[in-house]
């Protein structure tokens, strides 16, 4: 992982000669250092369109190339700091947000296809991406191949004149696989495609796919990012030209964030790095309890040395992330009643907030799945997947010991 940090992407902070840590980052990037009324946090600017004074201020505006807001769709100032934020954590020229990461996801791909083009995926994407992919843009003409993941031969080999993208996430869910980015970009730069990494689980406190040549970085900032389960958002990040493209096009969508969800990441974001270092030292400690625990069959976390990747993990992650998933031993009974004696970990989809989640994939993502089918993915009537949040590690700890021995009681 390159030790470089990125400047604070703003010219009216004090800071822009030097470079800054990330912490340092996570308060200050973006924001000016004089705001409306001596504020110190950036205001949420509740409008959906903006007042120009005269026709000279429209002329200067659509001639002239001067730069203000004009309307909600195309901008608001609350939502450039979020953008700056997230470019300088990322290391990106630029930064589009979104009101939701599927929204940045659909988005961006859009704006990068056309018809009778191809895409690569690998199959472990998240399961609205690949079904977006795999049916959705066939409408259009787009045809996508989905490689199983880790299979770099394939991955190339699924490769064609008319491919214009591999698409990967880095950790993948549940399974925490780790895509080899040095790979990937070795790869796709021999074939002259562009790579998008849905980088959601690693978050830039972890990993920076652009400093491995990555061309576009998705987040759903609806996780760490944001870090609190309270919104929805989304983001993708990169050299200034792509970034553009996806601008244009959003601009027609519309999947635009709300001022008041932008002061929200703002404010979340203030506590990323603290976060991001407790939620992976957490699940680091959590990892090692339960793969010592006779009650656990396995578990799956890139930190362990048994997980298949660690060694890709450790070359290019800082730390391991705040995801851990594991298959207790028993039947879809014993998981049931595991589920149902946690006291502290909350039954819900999603991570990176505050609380710590637990999913059961079969009984959520994979509910209209046959048996077979699931079983074909990997996931089994008694996998888990846990979201750890910032609760003390022994608390949670805790209430997971609790509940596998109340899963086996008659
Ligand atoms: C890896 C990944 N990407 C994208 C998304 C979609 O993000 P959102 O829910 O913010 O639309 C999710 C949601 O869980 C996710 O896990």
């Amino acid at each position: 992982m390159s030790k470089k940090k990125s400047k604070v992407l703003n010219d009216n902070t004090i800071f822009h000669s030097h470079t800054l840590g990330m912490s340092t980052q996570s308060v200050h990037a973006g924001e000016d250092r004089t705001r409306y009324a001596d504020s110190i946090t950036t205001p949420i600017v509740q409008t959906s369109t903006y007042v120009f004074k005269n026709s000279k201020e429209i002329e200067d505006y659509t001639k002239h190339g001067k730069t203000r807001f004009e309307y909600g769709r195309y901008g608001n100032p609350t939502e450039l700091v979020a953008e700056r934020r997230l470019s300088a954590l990322e290391g990106a020229e630029d930064c589009l947000v979104f009101g939701s990461g599927m929204s940045a996801i659909t988005t961006t791909i859009l704006a990068l296809v056309h018809s009778n083009d191809h895409i690569v995926i690998t199959d472990d994407a998240y399961k609205k991406t690949l079904e977006f992919c795999s049916s959705y843009l066939q409408r259009f003409g787009v045809e996508c191949t989905i490689v199983p993941f880790g299979d770099y031969v394939a991955l190339e080999k699924a490769i064609q004149p008319n491919t214009k993208f591999i698409f990967s996430e880095s950790p993948t869910n549940p399974y925490l696989n780790i895509f080899d980015l040095e790979r990937l970009n070795r790869i796709a730069k021999k074939h002259g495609v562009l790579t998008l990494i849905d980088s959601t689980f690693s978050t830039p406190y972890n990993q920076r796919p652009l400093e491995f040549g990555v061309d576009l970085v998705l987040h759903s900032c609806t996780k760490y990012l944001a870090g609190h389960n309270d919104i929805l958002a989304g983001a993708v990040l990169g050299r200034s030209e792509l970034v553009e493209e996806v601008r244009k096009l959003h601009k027609a969508m519309g999947g635009v964030i709300d001022p008041h969800c932008c002061y929200l990441l703002l404010r979340g974001l203030k506590t990323f790095s603290l976060r991001m270092e407790r939620q992976n030292n957490t699940a680091m400690l959590i990892a090692k309890f339960l793969e010592g625990h006779p009650q656990i069959k396995k578990v799956y976390y890139p930190g362990l040395e048994s997980h298949p990747h660690h060694h890709i993990a450790k070359a290019q992650m800082k730390g391991f992330g705040g995801v851990v998933t594991f298959d207790i031993k028993g039947n879809l009974n014993t998981a049931k009643k595991f589920m149902d004696s946690l006291q502290l970990c909350y039954i819900a989809p999603s991570l990176g907030g505050v609380e710590t989640l637990i999913t059961h994939p079969a009984l959520v993502s994979y509910y209209d799945y046959t048996r077979k089918e699931r079983y074909e993915l990997g996931i089994t009537d008694t996998l888990f997947r846990l979201a750890v949040g910032i609760e003390e590690p022994e608390d949670i700890i805790a209430d997971i010991d609790q509940a596998l021995k109340k899963s086996v009681k008659k």
